[in-house]
């Protein structure tokens, strides 16, 4: 593909100016990117982790006028890997165990390819039937994985934090009629950060927001969500909505889905639970348990760019009655008039706040039917076993003290000398700033990929595991890595 090709294809005809590239450039272009993406999944347990440049490093590097003149693909996408690929950190690495991990299986990597090559109009059924049904078919998967009645249904989005903001949408509408006043929302302190841009762009004020409190695994305490709902109501509030976490960020906390549940059934409450992160864990039989209630939901937020392995932006919101997605977002503007079908015939435009939208649906359908919902579910488990290993292993240490026990796949801990090990008070900051100053230098070593949190007034490191690619093996090399850099911060602060 070269940069010194004609822009028309007759060389000089004004009128035929084109940006189609000869087949042979389409192919060996391609055929170049399928062979770097291959040898980047080869290579990757090796691999260090990307660098982080300063911004004055990134615009030394990166920085030019809109280029006016064509350039052969070949050096562009050299400058690519030269430039960009080396200063990026690879969630998908088997050492990442940060935040929440995304590793896409290569299937879902290929959809994500095919739907760009081709396009898809994913809005309504009239420019694409067939991928209108494969969408309808995976929510169907994801509703009965749930055990969500037939007349629920949803759409994909981009992430948990556009999903969670439809079902919040819904909730809005139908237990409020869109009228704010005096109402108000229950959820705890751990409810994703999400939401809060939620809370601010449907117009709810912080003070609408009752954050309820937790037990001493960070679950919600249904009986002072209770007492809340009904001291509001008292007080002429109009509580309407509760928001349950199937797996916080912070913990993997899943809240007592049935409790609140039964709840929100008594005080007419919209029940909605997030399990962006943990939802997918209900394919397995022990995730199913954990996640009993959640059937009961009146909307769901899934993301299969987390557990269900699929790469960026898969986010899907799910709704009791589907019907009311469609009620609150449903617009038919003159010139969309040539689409409207039968209402089995479904325009997801219709279900969302995306006219434009792509076909999401395709990466995890191709990714489910590569490798069969019993290996996927056999790959979950798996990280569930990574993670209780992983605190065991870790609890071994004589450095290292579990701080939050494993729940799904995320667990925490913080180092802490042999010497402190007795709990007093007054070591606290002390260990706070070794753990923080630790978490700088693994994410500085480029050799493992950990995030800190703060729970109470504790500064701790979080471990979550959700890579098809990580063993046992990465988490002895993390426990080791943890330790040197450990004692090394330890000696440093002591001589200071
Ligand atoms: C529990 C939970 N909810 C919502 C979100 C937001 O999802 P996204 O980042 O896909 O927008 C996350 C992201 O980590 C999450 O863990």
């Amino acid at each position: 593909m070269t940069g010194n090709n004609s822009l028309s294809s007759s060389g000089n005809d004004p009128w035929e100016v084109t940006l189609e590239l000869p087949p042979e450039a389409m192919r060996k272009a391609g055929y170049r990117v399928v062979d770097f993406l291959v040898d980047r999944i080869v290579n990757l347990p090796e691999s260090l982790f990307g660098a982080e440049l300063s911004r004055e490093q990134t615009e030394r590097l990166l920085r030019e006028e809109m280029p006016e003149n064509p350039q052969d693909f070949e050096e562009v996408f050299g400058e690519y890997l030269s430039k960009v690929v080396p200063n990026f950190r690879q969630v998908d690495h088997p050492r990442f165990f940060a935040f929440i991990p995304s590793s896409p299986t290569f299937p879902s990597i290929l959809a994500d390819a095919l739907v760009s090559g081709t396009n898809i109009f994913a809005g309504t059924w009239f420019e694409a039937s067939g991928p209108s049904q494969i969408e309808l078919l995976v929510i169907d998967w994801f509703k009965k994985m749930l055990g969500l009645p037939p007349e629920a249904g949803g759409l994909f989005v981009s992430g948990g934090s556009v999903a969670n903001l439809h079902a919040l949408t819904v909730a809005r509408k139908f237990m409020l009629k869109d009228r704010l006043q005096r109402s108000t929302i229950y959820c705890t302190a751990h409810a994703h950060a999400c939401f809060d841009r939620s809370f601010y762009v449907l117009g709810f004020k912080p003070n609408q927001i009752r954050r309820v409190p937790t037990d001493e695994a960070f679950r919600m305490d249904v009986g002072r969500l209770s007492e809340m709902v009904r001291r509001d109501r008292r007080a002429g509030k109009r509580p309407f909505l509760v928001i349950a976490s199937a797996g916080t960020t912070n913990v993997g906390a899943i809240d007592p889905l049935e409790d609140i549940a039964a709840i929100a059934l008594r005080e007419s409450l919209w029940f909605h639970v997030d399990a962006a992160y943990g939802g997918f864990a209900a394919m397995t039989k022990r995730g199913a348990k954990l996640l009993q209630g959640i059937e009961q939901a009146d909307s769901v937020v899934l993301d299969p760019h987390k557990w269900l392995y699929c790469p960026f932006e898969a986010g899907c919101v799910i709704v009791r009655d589907h019907s009311q997605l469609k009620e609150t977002f449903h617009i038919l503007p003159e010139y969309m008039r040539d689409t409207v079908r039968k209402d089995s015939e479904i325009n997801f435009c219709d279900y969302g706040l995306q006219l434009t939208r792509g076909f999401r649906a395709l990466k995890v359908w191709m990714s489910l039917k590569t490798f069969g919902a019993e290996r996927i579910r056999r790959v979950i488990d798996q990280c569930m076993d990574l993670a209780g290993y992983g605190a065991e292993h870790f609890a071994e240490s004589p450095n290292l003290q579990i701080v939050t026990r494993p729940s799904l796949g995320i667990f925490t801990f913080r180092y802490v000398p042999t010497r402190l090990s007795l709990g007093d008070p007054r070591d606290e900051a002390y260990l706070n700033r070794l753990n923080q100053t630790l978490i700088a230098r693994i994410i500085a070593g480029r050799e493992l990929m950990l995030s800190s949190t703060v729970l109470g007034e504790k500064h701790i490191l979080r471990f979550c595991v959700l890579n098809y690619r990580s063993r046992r093996q990465d988490i002895q090399e993390a426990r080791l890595i943890i330790e040197r850099l450990g004692r090394a911060i330890d000696r440093e602060m002591l001589k200071d």
